[in-house]
This record gives structure tokens, sequence and C-alpha cells, in this order.
């Protein structure tokens, strides 16, 4: 007889949360094997995101491979509809009538488990095993429930030891961005979801490769990795923020005259300071160049790339994340570099005020034109101040 735990979800994308709990239910519970079976239709989850079957199967095929009783099943898939646990549990029974069946499922599940369908065909297939997601805050609720399942006959037991919190959500949210996801993958999945593009992955690092020289693309990737700090420290989205600082000077190494070509295909008319400005054309450019070549239609991140230069009144967070991360990435060693990111680590309204005095303060003593915008932005902070 065979101690077989069954690991059911939409595995959307597999990620090593979910091995990490599949290991630890294995060890703690003595399994001789864990079934990973990714589900048809998830009854509990929304799917506007959700990729293919065969694709979550074939996540699921590249992450067991390999690992030690891990094995993965396309029972529910083939089977197709709603993915009903208690259909799953009684067709392995059949095909394992005498092995000893243990449905694994995270804390969160296990407290809807008396809404499912056929609860008592559940239990009466297999234990209920499950496992909290994190620290003990639950435990008082896990063992009231724990306590109700058994009432109701089944055989549960909640864990003690909290696995690896991993979100499906915030992978593919983050899916661009592989130095971050990559902790969270396993490396074969990483690259089947780029080789497919699935969760709209989108190799940034060779767009922009291909459009700049080293020292250009070396600073995208830096003002990158430092808007994803500063997106996490200041609770932004952190995959547009990845994105954004990649493609924040995707044309600036374009010739001028075709940035020009650029912007007026775009529909956008210089005013005087800017046609006088050729250092602004790069972000206007940019910003038309992103909509147009790369079919990008989040008007933030568009706003954020349009106002990385001169900023301006009103900026949403992004495009706070952006302006500042283009003065603090690595790399950057300008006379008050240390002091600005200092600021930006406290406020971000602080690094930008920082920052305005700096310019405003070169462009007077060069005499050279201020743009309305970056006046815009310097009165904004100075009053509200
Ligand atoms: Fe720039
Ligand atoms: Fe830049």
């Amino acid at each position: 007889m065979s101690r077989i735990g069954i690991f059911g979800g939409t595995f959307n994308p597999i990620h090593n949360g979910h091995l990490k709990l599949a290991a630890y239910c294995r060890d703690s519970l003595n399994l001789d094997s864990v079934i990973l079976i990714p589900d048809y239709t998830p009854p509990h989850k929304s799917g506007s995101e959700l990729v293919s079957g065969d694709d979550r199967l074939e996540m699921c095929r590249l992450a067991a491979a390999g690992l030690d009783g891990l094995t993965v099943s396309d029972i529910e898939l083939r089977r197709g509809g709603t993915s009903y646990t208690f259909e799953t549990l009684s067709s392995l029974k059949e095909l394992y009538p005498g092995d000893e069946l243990f449905l694994i499922m995270g804390a969160d599940m296990f407290l809807t488990l008396p809404s499912w369908k056929n609860p008592d065909i559940i239990f009466e297939k297999a234990s209920i095993i499950a496992v909290p997601r994190d620290g003990d805050d639950n435990r008082v609720l896990l063992d009231y429930y724990e306590e109700t399942l058994k009432n109701m006959g089944a055989r549960a037991f909640a864990l003690e030891k909290p696995v690896m919190q991993v979100s499906s959500t915030f992978v593919r949210s983050n899916i661009c961005n592989r130095e971050l996801v990559s902790e969270y993958l396993p490396g074969a999945v990483y690259d089947h979801i780029a080789k497919k593009g699935l969760y709209g992955f989108r190799d940034y690092a060779a767009i922009i490769r291909g459009l700049m020289g080293d020292y250009r693309y070396i600073h995208s990737v830096n003002v990158a990795r430092e808007a994803v700090e500063l997106a996490r420290l200041y609770g932004s989205d952190t995959g547009k923020a990845y994105i954004a600082g990649m493609i924040h000077d995707i044309t600036k190494e374009i010739p001028k005259d075709e940035q020009l070509q650029i912007i007026a295909d775009g529909g956008i008319i210089l005013d005087d300071v800017q046609k006088n400005a050729p250092k602004l054309w790069h972000s206007i450019s940019g910003s038309v160049y992103i909509r147009r070549e790369l079919g990008i239609t989040d008007e933030d991140m568009i706003n954020a790339v349009r106002y990385h230069t001169t900023g301006r009144a009103g900026m949403s967070l992004l495009e706070k994340i952006i302006y500042i991360a283009d003065f603090t990435a690595e790399g950057r060693s300008y006379n008050g570099v240390e002091i600005m990111r200092e600021r930006s680590r406290q406020s971000l309204e602080a690094a930008m005020l920082f920052s305005c005095q700096f310019f405003l303060q070169e462009l007077s003593k060069k005499e050279l034109a201020i743009h309305p915008d970056q006046l815009g932005l310097y009165n904004e902070l100075v009053m509200k101040g």
C-alpha cells in the first residue's frame, strides 16, 4: 500500500512555492509520491489570465522532472468541464484501489471545503492536509476548521510549518523581469513561458539592446532595477516599473532628425522651449515610439517615459519612480548623487525637490530656458511642502 499525495490547482504558472509545499508534505507525511493535477476550469478562481491547459500541464511536467516522488496527471484536463475534486478522487481511487490518498491544499482552501461539491465523497476517499501559507496567524482558525471537518467525518490535519510564500499573480505581473522572477520559478518553466510568450512575456532587454550602445543599455538595466526597488518601497506595480525603466531611454540614440519625425508622426507639436532643448526630445519621441512600435497602451507607462526628463505637476507614482530612478540608478556619479539616493529612500517628493533645485540652478547659470513642466513640478513641490 502506497501513500499518495494529491495536489491540484490552477498552476498558472506552477512555481517554487508549489514545489516546496509538495516536497514538504511528502517528507512530513512520509508519502511515496505527490501527484500534481492542473485543473480544467478552476471552480474557485476566475481565469482571465489563465493560459491553456496544455501549457499549464507542460509547465508542471517541466517543474516535476527530476524531483523525487513528484509526478503529474492530466486527469482533470482530459475530463474537461468544471474540475470537481470529488470526481477526481473517485477516479484516482479506482486507479489506486489499495492506496491511501492525501488531498493537499493551502489553508485558504481548507476553510472553504465544506462548501465544495459532495464533501462527503471527498472525506471518504482521502485524508485532508492543509498547509498554512504564512506564520501562525491563522492557527486558531485552522484548529477550529480541523475540528469542524473531523466532526463532519473527515480525516483532517493542518500542518505546522509555513511554506515559502509565492504568489502566481506576482510571478505573472513581473514575468518580463527574469532577474526578479527566476528566484520563484524553475528555469525550465521560465524558458517555456518565454518561448511561448505566456502572461505577456516580452524580452525587453533584447528589444532595447538593438537600439543603443553598451553604456545606455547598462544604464537602462540599472534604471529598471532601481525602479523596481522604489516600486517595492512605495507600493507601486513592480512589473510596470521594470518595463518603464527598461524602455525610458529607448529612442535616445536614434538620430535627432528621426526623433523629430517620430514626434511629428505622433501628432505632437513641440513648444518653443522643447524646440531649443534637444535633450528633451528623446522622452517625447520615446513615448510615441513605445506606443507605436511596441504596442504599449498603458497610459501610465507612456507618461512615465514622456515626463522622465522634465517631470510635471501632478505626476503619478510610477512617473515619479522612473523620474527618480533615472537619477539614483547604479552607475550615476554626478555631484550630489548620494544625497539624492538617500532622499529617494525617505520620500519621493524630497528627492524630486532636490533634483529640481539642482536643475533650475544649472539651467539659469547657463542661461538656458526652463520648461513650464519642470517649473510646474517645482512649484507644486514647494507649495505642498
Ligand atoms: Fe532620459
Ligand atoms: Fe536615463
